[in-house]
């Protein structure tokens, strides 16, 4: 387990990205930058020659005083992500654009107090249910349930105080396949109205592969719903950028999940041919977006079923030649288009995030399946493990 302070290397990595270093140059500050730093930092010796790091440092206190961290991820290729234990939430990503210049691409902030004063789920971990369950209930076993609702007439990513809101025990190092941070919660019987205690443990890890890998467990003590998801809100040309309408997606979906004006599925699966919700062949986000009332929020039905590890969409941003796949084992993935955005959150470097700045790939199961029986079940059972992975990839094209 390696723990140290390595505030300077941040620093350093982006005074290395406004100086308009590029390329091999860019590469050698921030080669010079891990070797002065390995003084204050752990890190190791890949047989690839290159260097891997992790690092923590304190990243503030909760209201009620609990002691946040922030941790960085980083591979041999520079690509860095940074974490904080609050919600489990991916505070920043480094990725190079096809001139090797490393851009952040994701919204959040620079501070814990902007993530308390609330936000809509920036970077987090959502649990134990991701999207919506209608009215807050749902039936188990002959037993009815009700769950805090904070959505309209419905529950919505775990309710009021979901995982996106608790502190997350952590511990960071690093494996063959990367730097990882192991998070750990464990989730008291009645929590947001849900049954039984529920254990998990989400492993964030960097790999050289320039991949970010978010894998999870859990088990539970009472039959319990789980859908576990992470709600990143991306832009390859960069977070604060402009809006992301020109990032170029494809969704490896015939189908989508109908919903109502609650954004509640009404349980039909439905074809995307020859509407605005086919992404089969890669088009521009904005392209059709005004043909979408209130533009996309939607569950993708994947191709691939579910169960095993397959890719489930791409992004391109043609500026930046950054290139995202994202693959899950998970049958669904929602779209979101960043519709609720409207300027008046003021994220990291002061840049304003105005409607459509970030979108969302959250891997998940279908919305409120615990009152669908039409859909794959989400039900975890004692003795049951629930197992989730999904992959962020990264290039360039
Ligand atoms: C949901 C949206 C919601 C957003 C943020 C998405 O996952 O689908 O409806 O507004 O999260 O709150």
């Amino acid at each position: 387990m390696l723990r140290a302070n390595h505030k300077r290397t941040i620093v350093a990595t982006r005074a290395g990205e406004k100086s308009g270093l590029r390329g091999p140059g860019a590469f050698a500050l921030l080669g010079l930058t891990l070797l002065l730093s390995c003084a204050c930092l752990s890190c190791s010796s890949e047989p690839g020659g290159g260097q891997m790091l992790v690092a923590e440092q304190p990243f503030g206190k909760t209201d009620e005083g609990q002691g946040v961290h922030l941790y960085t991820l980083r591979n041999a290729n520079g690509m860095q992500v940074e974490i904080t234990n609050y919600g489990g939430i991916v505070t920043s990503l480094l990725v190079p654009d096809r001139d090797g210049n490393l851009g952040d691409v994701v919204l959040g902030f620079d501070d814990l107090q902007s993530y308390l004063a609330g936000h809509p789920y920036f970077g987090a971990l959502v649990g134990r249910y991701g999207n919506r369950i209608a009215k807050g209930r749902f039936t188990l076993d002959g037993k009815e349930y009700e769950l805090a609702t904070n959505n309209g007439p419905n529950h919505l990513h775990g309710g009021i105080a979901g995982f996106d809101k608790v502190v997350w025990n952590a511990e960071l190092g690093e494996s063959q396949e990367g730097a990882y941070l192991k998070l750990t919660y464990v989730s008291s019987d009645g929590e947001e109205g849900y049954p039984g205690i529920f254990s998990t443990a989400v492993s964030y890890t960097v790999t050289n592969q320039n991949e970010l890998k978010i894998s999870y467990e859990a088990t539970t003590d009472k039959a319990t719903p789980v859908n576990l998801t992470h709600h990143s809100y991306f832009n390859l040309a960069g977070a604060g950028a402009g809006d992301a309408l020109g990032n170029i997606l494809a969704i490896l979906a015939d189908r989508y999940t109908v919903v109502d004006e609650t954004l509640i599925p009404t349980g039909e699966l439905r074809d995307v041919t020859g509407t605005p919700m086919d992404f089969r062949k890669p088009t521009a986000i904005g392209e059709r977006i005004n043909e979408v009332k209130g533009g996309y929020d939607h569950n993708y039905v994947l191709n691939s079923g579910g169960g095993k590890l397959a890719l489930a969409a791409t992004v391109y941003e043609p500026k930046s030649g950054r290139f995202m796949e994202v693959f899950t084992t998970e049958p669904g993935i929602q779209f979101y288009s960043g519709n609720f955005l409207d300027g008046t959150i003021t994220g990291k470097e002061s840049k304003v995030y105005q409607k459509h700045y970030g979108f969302c790939l959250e891997a998940q199961h279908f919305p409120d399946s615990p009152n669908q029986p039409g859909f794959p079940s989400t039900i975890l059972r004692p003795g049951e493990t629930y197992k989730q992975l999904t992959i962020y990839k990264f290039s360039i094209k």
